[in-house]
């Protein structure tokens, strides 16, 4: 679908769509500057641009079409507006209008001139695929097939001389292995539930990884989660048919020099909220509460394309949330595999249950250096940050900030909140060790209190992603449904990681 090409002399372009950038036109900047290859075509965009009919907005569009036949079908000019504000994100968008341009002419070969735009450097264009690999995403397997097949058009991003020698193949190549990641985030957590329970996910995995180097699955069924003291995950379980599983997926280096880390996702594949039932209005909606898990599966896919030379495990915690005649009950009290004792208060609070054993567990068991968690955990994370940025908790500050600037880089935003021994007093229970529930004011801080006494002393970042992960408004590549957000972010953090190992 991608390719990089240098950059021909115009007489032998034959494309059914040529695309380039151009800045915004102000009486400053009255002259502008043409990459070579389009200035052969001056005199198609003379009028629009004197006329000032075109002024090169952010995301404005013109479509041109040569006279007579030419071997250049159509000409697309794109706006990027000022270079005052422009960001990373601003370069996704501008891929994901490529992508409609293209849609909306059905061309199948579409040519991208980059040098001498200002989407020239590395990480701009690794971000212009990212925005073009996300408006190709669909989510139809259960409607009507459309016989349009859009799916063969061919994109080639068109560098001189020099440029075109340089990184450019290797990122864009970075960007599909981190798009294939969040296709898989998003296509399993848009599955709805009575198709997407733990045993379709625990299969989906287990034939996923089957053939590839350096990964290991195990699945633990509830006969082995007995055995091991998940009475916190299991107590979750109970008031569902569907048979919970804890998966972790490992990835091991040729040669282990440095410690591991961990990442561990929330995967509660519907949540009903159990006894403590939620409103009707949106329940559909907690179909999407496995995003976290989805989003460590699909980090796991690309770990182990992009080999790095640490072990990273993947742990997924997989139950379903329902009220069943044995559910668990609100004034419960429960024992986690770290023997600590909780009192349940609301059945719905079932996300930092289900992590405790499993943050536990992945840190007696694996020793890592930093631990992550990524979580649909809390309504309240929605309420303090919107559905632009996750909530993001730790109890290690270069761990935090590392995280932070990854997290502006990837796209994925994440924003620090407190975990001052204060809220502490949030969590204390009259007669167990700590109860599920906060005190209603802070409950995104209250939840990941409840989850920072699982972690022990490893450096431990919690990502409550309940805002992020779908229906985000406003911005348009991320689409309808799930986001895929987790696995950009992931890789990214990834590389600067290994510092801390
Ligand atoms: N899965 C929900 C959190 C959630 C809310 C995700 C909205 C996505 C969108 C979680 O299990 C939950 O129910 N949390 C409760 C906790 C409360 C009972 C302490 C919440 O946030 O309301
Ligand atoms: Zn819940
Ligand atoms: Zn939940």
């Amino acid at each position: 679908m991608f390719k990089i090409a240098r950059l021909p002399d115009t007489p032998q372009l034959k494309t059914d769509l040529l695309i380039f950038f151009l800045e915004e036109i102000t009486s400053k900047n009255k002259k502008i500057n043409l990459p070579e290859i389009v200035s052969h075509f001056q005199s198609l965009f003379d009028y629009p641009l004197s006329y000032g009919d075109f002024k090169g907005k952010f995301k404005e569009q013109l479509l041109l079409y040569p006279n007579e036949p030419h071997p250049v079908k159509r000409i697309a000019l794109i706006g990027v507006g000022r270079q005052v504000d422009r960001d990373l994100n601003d370069s996704r968008m501008l891929g994901y209008e490529v992508g409609r341009i293209q849609e909306k002419t059905a061309a199948k070969r579409v040519h991208i001139a980059l040098s001498g735009s200002y989407l020239h450097t590395e990480e701009q264009v690794a971000a212009l695929s990212e925005g073009l690999q996300f408006q190709k995403y669909r989510f139809e397997l259960y409607k009507k097939k459309d016989k349009k097949d859009n799916s063969k058009a061919q994109f080639l991003f068109l560098f001189s001389g020099e440029d075109y020698t340089s990184h450019y193949k290797k990122v864009i190549e970075e960007s599909r292995i981190s798009m294939d990641a969040v296709k898989i985030a998003r296509d399993l957590s848009n599955e709805p539930s009575n198709i997407c329970t733990p045993e379709f996910i625990k299969d989906f995995v287990i034939n996923h990884f089957r053939k590839m180097d350096h990964i290991s699955v195990e699945a633990l069924d509830r006969d082995k989660l007995q055995e091991l003291s998940f009475h916190a995950m299991l107590s979750v379980a109970k008031g569902s048919r569907e048979k919970p599983y804890l998966l972790i997926i490992r990835f091991t280096p040729d040669r282990k020099k440095r410690k591991t880390l961990a990442v561990v996702g929330k995967g509660v594949t519907f949540d009903s909220g159990g006894i403590s039932i939620k409103p009707s209005r949106k329940m559909d909606e907690m179909k999407f509460d496995m995003a976290g898990g989805a989003a460590v599966i699909a980090f796991m896919d690309a770990v182990a394309r992009l080999k790095p030379r640490f072990e990273v495990v993947g742990v997924v915690p997989l139950v379903e949330n329902m009220p069943g005649s044995r559910a668990f009950k609100p004034g419960d009290i429960i024992k986690a595999c770290n023997g600590k004792t909780i009192e349940i208060l609301n059945t719905d609070a079932e996300g930092r249950l289900i992590l405790a054993d499993a943050i536990a567990y992945t840190v007696e068991r694996f020793k890592p250096a930093v631990l992550l968690d990524l979580a649909t955990l809390t309504g309240s994370v929605l309420h303090a940050l919107g559905d632009k940025a996750a909530g993001l908790f730790s109890n290690s500050d270069s761990l935090r900030d590392l995280l932070v600037s990854a997290a502006e880089k990837s796209g994925d935003y994440l924003w620090p909140l407190p975990l001052w021994k204060m809220y502490d007093e949030d969590i204390k229970s009259n007669v167990a060790d700590i109860k599920n529930l906060g005190d209603n004011q802070a409950g995104a801080i209250a939840a990941a209190k409840f989850l920072e006494q699982f972690a022990g002393n490893v450096k431990w970042a919690h990502i409550d992603m309940a805002g992020t992960a779908y229906d985000v408004k406003n911005i348009d590549f991320l689409g309808k449904g799930a986001t895929g957000y987790g696995p950009r972010l992931l890789i990214q953090a990834m590389n600067h990681l290994e510092a801390l190992l």
